[in-house]
């Protein structure tokens, strides 16, 4: 990540505005609803609604950005809902969780291929949870898309590939009403 990625997420968070409920996305919420709620890692939390609602729901949740400015604004949010979470400002090319400390692995709306994998892999217990979403194929075609770099969304059925040291749950290419999603729910052996 360079310096000016950085910037240009700071730039987008300033103009952020909070949203007034806090919803999680749909599947996060389906993939811990028979979850004990334990240890969660967040990665590339932005303004933290999933960070926030898994501490609602009793997780000890470590969240991590690279932008200062989004971190504030999750920090906001987690205090809004009374709850606490850790943020961590670090650029995920650099970052090193502790092994094997995580029940929970979050990932939404963020792609990168070469270091991720190993690191969430690093991060989970055995046993653990990897819950992942972000744009999938067909993203660019669509009318409405948004995402500017077509490396950025997935090839079909990709994320079981990139996450192939993890055992499948459940996986899914879908096309949703605002966007078009790969899926991913494994589980550390
Ligand atoms: C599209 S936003 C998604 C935010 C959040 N996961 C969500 O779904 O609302 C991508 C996020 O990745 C963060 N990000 C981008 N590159 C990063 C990096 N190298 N290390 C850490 N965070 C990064 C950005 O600051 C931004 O918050």
């Amino acid at each position: 990540m360079t310096r000016d990625d950085r910037r240009r997420w700071d730039q987008k968070y300033t103009a952020a505005v909070l949203p007034e409920s806090l919803v999680a996305d749909e599947w996060l919420v389906e993939a811990v609803a028979e979850c004990v709620a334990g240890r969660a890692l967040v990665l590339a939390c932005g303004l933290g609604e999933n960070a926030v609602w898994l501490a609602t729901r009793g997780w000890q949740v470590d969240a991590v950005d690279v932008s200062v400015t989004g971190l504030k604004l999750a920090s906001q949010l987690a205090a809004r809902h009374d709850v606490t979470i850790r943020l961590l400002a670090a650029d995920l090319d650099l970052f090193l969780p502790l092994p094997a400390t995580y029940d929970l692995v979050v990932v939404f709306r963020f792609l990168e291929r070469e270091r991720l994998p190993s690191l969430v892999s690093r991060a989970l217990t055995p046993g653990g949870l990897l819950v992942y979403e972000t744009f999938g194929p067909g993203q660019c075609q669509r009318a409405d898309n948004h995402l500017g770099n077509p490396d950025f969304a997935l090839g079909p059925g990709e994320l079981p590939v990139l996450y192939d040291e993890l055992e499948v749950v459940r996986t899914e290419d879908t096309v949703l009403s605002n966007r078009t999603v790969g899926r991913l729910i494994a589980r550390r052996g």
